[in-house]
């Protein structure tokens, strides 16, 4: 772990809340590679890969073009995008079986251990999701693995109302007003560099998981904590 700066402390603990990115955070974005390797052998780690760096590439440049279509979309034209870039030849049943993949990802294995733990400790912070995933989708997959037991919201970007992704500060601001709690007292989590720096540069206090040892990003700002695991946060914050 590396602490950049310590955060504020607030009574009993660090924060009132704790809000976490989902995609990449809490659930493997690539525990998607078993259905996309039967599907398409030999093609499963590239196509996986490949899937998420557009579906990312399309919520940014639909931000910058102010074109929003909500993320089961972006979702879908970045898989049908990257089949071609891959020549693979598919049918729409066949994408419907991807796609039912994302709805149905594993969690890290850490995430269900310190969501639990987190949701068990004394003067326990909210716990919330923060994501461009859409409500139905977030819905799916925050059920298929119980985590509706120990999550106090599911924020989706779709509710902001003003179709935009993350970064853009709205969205963030979003957290504030639904949780009612004032930004310094908000503890954010997140694997995504990008989305690390758009949460610290709004004004949360923010935590980056960083899984793969991956430079920080330049984006003139830097996230409070850097951590190899959701084990660690919670760790910081007993
Ligand atoms: C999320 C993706 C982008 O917002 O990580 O959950």
């Amino acid at each position: 772990m590396s602490k950049t700066s310590a955060p504020p402390t607030t009574g009993s603990g660090y924060f009132r809340a704790l809000v976490f990115d989902a995609y990449g955070t809490l659930f493997d974005v690539h525990s998607v590679v078993t259905t996309c390797e039967r599907l398409f052998p030999g093609k499963g780690e590239a196509l996986s890969q490949a899937w998420r760096v557009k579906q990312l590439e399309y919520t940014w440049l639909r931000n910058s073009m102010q074109r929003h279509v909500d993320f089961n979309d972006v979702t879908q034209d970045a898989l049908r995008v990257v089949c071609e870039a891959l020549a693979l030849s598919y049918t729409d049943a066949l994408l419907d079986e991807l796609i039912h993949a994302y709805r149905t990802l594993q969690p890290f294995t850490d995430a269900r251990n310190a969501l639990a733990t987190l949701n068990a400790a004394k003067n326990k912070p909210k716990l919330a999701i923060l994501s461009n995933g859409a409500p139905d989708m977030l819905n799916a997959v925050v059920k298929h693995n119980g985590f509706d037991s120990v999550l106090d919201e599911v924020l989706s970007v779709e509710e902001v109302g003003v179709g935009v992704f993350k970064p853009d500060p709205r969205v963030y601001q979003f957290a504030v007003d639904r949780l009612g709690i004032a930004k310094n007292e908000i503890g954010f989590v997140s694997s995504n560099g990008w989305d690390a720096a758009g949460a610290k540069a709004f004004g949360f206090n923010v935590f980056w998981i960083n899984r793969r040892g991956a430079p920080v990003e330049r984006l003139g700002v830097t996230p409070d904590y850097v951590v190899k695991s959701l084990d660690e946060v919670v760790a910081i914050l007993r």
